[in-house]
C-alpha cells in the first residue's frame, strides 16, 4: 500500500458513523439541558497561547504539541487541548461582557504527540465544557454532573469518578515548598522521570506510575492536606453537593492532572473495567488561567473527555448503538426506459423529502435487490420497461417481501411518505 494513514489517527468509516453520531448527539442533547452553547474555535493557534495556559513544564507542552512555522514564520500549534483556545476567544471576542456564569462547550479535534495504544491517539475528538465567572462550588458541581449524565445517557456502566483538591496560589506555593522538602533529600530513590519533575512540576511526583517511586507518594504530603481555609472550605461544600445530587465518587488526594493551570478542585471519570488508558474524562477548576492570558481575574471550572475512549469503553461494554435508519426506498430498474423514469421519479421523491437510492448502470434484478438489502432500504420501487410506458411501479416490502403493483408517482410518494413518519424518521 503506498500511503498509510499517520501513526496514531483513525479513519471514520461509515459503518462507524451511526456511533459516532449517536454519543455526540447524547452529549450535545445533555448540555444544552444545562444551558451550554456551542463554541468552535480553529485548529490551530499561536503556539505561546499553549505555553501561557498550559504552563511550561509540562508534559504537553515539552513533548506533545504539533508546532510548525507557516509561511509567513508564525509560530503555530495545532489544538493541543480546548480550555486554551476557549479563554483566547472568550477574551478577544468580547465574550466577558455577557453575564456570568457564561456556559460553553465545543466538540472538537486535538491532537498530541502521545505514544500511540489503544485509546490513546495523536489526533483524538473531545467534547469539553467551560463554565466562566463563577466560584462557587456549584459551579464545579454542575460540570461535574454534566459529565456523570452524559455517561448515563450514552449507556455507560461502570464508571466512576475520583476527586481532588489541590489548593489555589495562596495555599499551593507553601504546600510545594513542603513537597520539596520531603522529596529532595529521597530523590534517589525515585525514578528518573521524578528528578525531573522535581525540578520543572514538582505536583506531578504524586502522579507517578512507576512501581519504586510508590512508598515514596504514599508517605508524601497531599495537596489536601494543606488547603487554606477557603479552599478546604469550598472543597467540602463541593462534597456535600455531589452527594446530594447523587453523583458517586472517591476521593484521591493523590489526583493532580497534567495540565499547569488548575487550582482546587480537579477530577477525573474512569471505567473500572480497563487499565492504563482508561480516563474517558477529566477537568478542573482554573481561576487563574484568564488573568494569566491577560484577562481580569475570573475564576472558571471546566472538563474535557475523549469521544475515541467512550466508544471504546461502550464496545468493551457490549452496549449496542441504535442503528441509523436506511434510505427510505431503493429503485431498481430493467431497461434504458425504465432507468429514464426511475431516475425523474428518484428526483420527485426526494424533493419531497424522502431518501431514495437508485441503480446508476444495467443490473439484473437480483443485484439490485442485493444493493437494496445492502443500503438496508425498507423498501424496493421496481420498474420494469412496461411500467416505464405506464409510469407505474412496484413497491416491495423488503421485510416481508410483500408487493403492490401499478402504484403511480403520488401513490408512491403516500406510502413511502406514511411508512417514513411511522419509523420515526
Ligand atoms: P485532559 O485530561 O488532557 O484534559 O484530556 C481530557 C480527556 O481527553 C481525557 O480524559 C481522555 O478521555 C481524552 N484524551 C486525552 N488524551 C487522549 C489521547 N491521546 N487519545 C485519546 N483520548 C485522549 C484536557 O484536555 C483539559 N483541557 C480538560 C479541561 C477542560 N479542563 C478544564 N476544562
Amino acid at each position: 500500500m503506498a500511503f498509510q494513514r499517520p501513526t496514531g489517527t483513525e479513519d471514520r468509516l461509515p459503518a462507524q458513523q451511526a456511533a459516532w453520531n449517536y454519543v455526540t448527539e447524547r452529549a450535545e442533547r445533555v448540555v444544552a439541558q444545562y444551558g451550554y452553547g456551542r463554541i468552535d474555535t480553529p485548529t490551530f493557534e499561536e503556539t505561546a497561547l499553549f505555553v501561557r495556559g498550559v504552563g511550561e513544564g509540562t508534559d504537553l507542552i515539552e513533548q506533545e504539541t504539533y508546532t510548525f512555522a507557516d509561511r509567513g514564520g508564525n509560530r503555530l500549534t495545532l489544538r493541543s487541548e480546548g480550555t486554551a483556545p476557549t479563554m483566547r476567544a472568550y477574551l478577544q471576542d468580547g465574550l466577558q461582557s455577557l453575564p456570568t456564569p457564561l456556559r460553553l462547550y465545543y466538540v472538537a479535534p486535538i491532537f498530541r504527540y502521545d505514544r500511540p495504544q489503544k485509546g490513546r491517539l495523536r489526533e483524538h475528538h473531545q467534547v469539553g465544557l467551560e463554565a466562566i465567572g463563577e466560584a462557587d462550588a456549584a459551579m464545579d458541581a454542575e460540570v461535574i454532573s454534566v459529565l456523570a449524565r452524559i455517561f448515563r445517557e450514552i449507556g455507560l456502566r461502570q464508571v466512576s469518578m475520583q476527586l481532588n483538591s489541590i489548593g489555589d496560589d495562596q495555599c499551593r506555593p507553601a504546600y510545594l515548598e513542603q513537597l520539596v522538602a520531603y522529596y529532595r533529600p529521597r530523590i534517589d530513590q525515585a525514578c528518573a522521570n521524578c528528578q525531573v519533575r522535581l525540578e520543572k512540576n514538582p505536583l506531578r511526583l504524586l502522579d507517578c506510575k512507576e512501581e519504586r517511586c510508590q512508598p515514596l507518594i504514599a508517605a508524601a504530603p497531599k495537596p489536601v492536606e494543606a488547603l487554606c481555609g477557603p479552599c478546604a472550605e469550598h472543597f467540602a461544600r463541593l462534597q456535600h453537593l455531589l452527594g446530594l445530587l447523587a453523583v458517586p465518587y472517591t476521593l484521591n488526594p493523590r489526583l493532580v492532572r497534567g495540565l499547569g493551570y488548575y487550582t482546587r478542585t480537579v477530577f477525573e471519570f474512569y471505567t473500572t473495567e480497563r487499565g492504563a488508558q482508561s480516563a474517558l474524562g477529566g477537568g478542573g477548576r482554573y481561576d487563574g488561567l484568564i488573568a494569566e492570558l491577560g484577562g481580569r481575574p475570573t475564576p472558571a471550572v471546566g472538563f474535557g473527555a475523549g469521544i475515541e475512549r467512550w466508544l471504546l469503553a461502550l464496545e468493551e461494554q457490549g452496549v449496542a448503538v441504535p442503528e441509523e435508519p436506511g434510505p427510505d426506498a431503493y429503485i431498481c430498474h430493467l431497461g434504458v426506459e425504465a432507468q429514464d423514469w426511475a431516475l425523474q421519479l428518484a428526483t420527485r421523491l426526494r424533493s419531497a423529502g424522502l431518501r431514495i437510492v437508485t441503480t446508476p448502470g444495467q443490473r439484473k434484478l437480483p443485484a439490485q435487490f442485493r444493493q437494496a438489502e445492502h443500503y438496508r432500504a425498507r423498501y424496493a420501487v421496481i420498474i420494469g420497461s412496461e411500467e416505464a410506458a405506464r409510469q407505474v411501479a412496484t413497491l416491495r416490502d423488503m421485510t416481508n417481501k410483500a408487493e403492490r403493483r401499478d402504484l403511480t408517482d403520488d401513490e408512491l410518494l403516500h406510502a413511502l411518505r406514511s411508512a417514513s413518519a411511522g419509523n420515526g424518521t
